[in-house]
């Protein structure tokens, strides 16, 4: 998507060819800095800070990350040294072992001398593949929010998201918002309430720079307003990412997305989950104990950061000394309460039924991604 009119991605090859580039997340949305990471513990600093993150951009990531790694040490070692740092970088999002475990299948029967061109390539595919994925999605959700669009008298469409499930969240288009940004650019009359999204303010800091800089009409809220729009009949459709599902369909994704779908069911507002195939955990079905929910340190909650009125930036503790606080990052959302799930195949239902018809070929294999 663009900044200030120039097309970017969220990660790519740099020019020389030996290191990949990122935007440093933990700056925006007042900074615009890029990274460059050069070195396989490289890349999994980045992930672990969250100066990469969203689900599909880390597996995405990691990826590179191995080729990094073979680089400068073709062996079997070394790839499992490197795929075992960036495994245990962040717990939740499956991508990241379904990325991983792409790369180390591509290379491992592979002479040394092959290794690392090869992790490149496949790493470059899954880029490659991420960017058609979410593109499919947008056209599949586009179709609901221009039905909302045609049956409204006005016809503005009011979608809630939370969290950051954007184009920095994936290579290009983002999950939930690739359908805003086609109804947008389409001409549909769109506008996004964007849930802050505390401890770390990825809607505000990052959804809502996002839509700043691609023009896309946006209100962000405190994260305790959903419900209380949704009663008002202000939210038309809420549209959120996820970071797996399990193969009920239910749904686990930043922390406070169940509270939403909780208000969305009590209003008849339709829940939609946008979701690229990788993000489908087949191994697991109950969400609710299965999934790991990765905690993280106390002090995103005990803190807040910002830009000061005189333009520094400051992080400043909003917590008692000594308060003990819980940072828990994930919440799971049970299937009876999504309307649908947005995939790159179509708009689907949370159902065990209807997500093995839609992944799996008669043969009971799971298809691959982009067949
Ligand atoms: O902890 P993060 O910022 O890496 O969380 C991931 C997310 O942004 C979301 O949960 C998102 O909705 C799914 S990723 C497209």
């Amino acid at each position: 998507m663009k900044v200030d009119g120039t097309p970017r991605r969220a990660i790519w090859l740099e020019d020389d060819g030996n290191a990949i580039g990122i935007i440093d997340q933990t700056l925006l949305p007042h900074r615009f800095v890029t990274r460059r990471l050069a070195t396989a513990a490289e890349v999994a600093r980045a992930i672990r800070t969250m100066q990469v993150r969203g689900a599909p951009l880390i597996g995405v990531a990691a990826a590179f990350g191995l080729w990094l790694a073979l680089r400068e040490d073709a062996s079997d070692a070394s790839l499992e040294r490197a795929y075992s740092t960036l495994l245990a970088t962040r717990p939740t999002a499956v991508n990241l072992k379904w990325a991983l475990e792409g790369v180390v299948t591509t290379v491992r029967d592979l002479p040394r001398a092959d290794r690392a061109a090869a992790a490149l390539r496949r790493a470059s595919e899954l880029a490659e593949e991420d960017v058609a994925i979410n593109r499919s999605i947008g056209r599949h959700g586009l179709r609901l929010i221009e039905e909302i669009a045609a049956r409204k008298n006005d016809g503005r469409v009011n979608v809630l998201t939370h969290c950051n499930a954007g184009w920095l969240a994936t290579v290009d288009w983002g999950t939930a918002t690739a359908p805003v940004y086609m109804a947008h650019d389409g001409g549909v009359s769109v506008h996004v309430f964007v849930d802050e999204t505390r401890p770390r303010n990825q809607g505000a800091a990052l959804t809502a720079w996002e839509f700043a800089k691609h023009g896309v009409p946006h209100t962000v809220i405190p994260d305790n307003t959903g419900g209380h729009l949704m009663q008002r009949g202000m939210v038309d459709i809420v549209i959120v990412g996820a970071d797996r599902v399990s193969a009920r369909g239910d749904v686990c994704n930043k922390i406070g997305t169940y509270l939403k779908a909780l208000a969305a069911h009590d209003n008849g507002v339709p829940f939609y989950v946008a979701l690229p195939s990788p993000t489908i955990d087949f191994d697991i079905v109950d969400g609710l104990n299965e999934i790991p929910i990765e905690q993280r340190g106390a002090e995103e909650v005990a803190t807040v950061s910002g830009k000061t009125q005189d333009g520094r930036f400051e992080t400043v503790q909003i917590v008692p000394d000594g308060s003990p606080v819980a940072n828990y990052g994930f919440d799971v959302t049970p299937a009876r309460l999504v309307t649908g799930l947005i995939t790159e195949r179509g708009v689907i239902p949370a159902s065990p039924a209807a997500l093995a018809e839609t992944f799996f070929d008669r043969a009971g294999r799971r298809a691959t991604v982009g067949s």
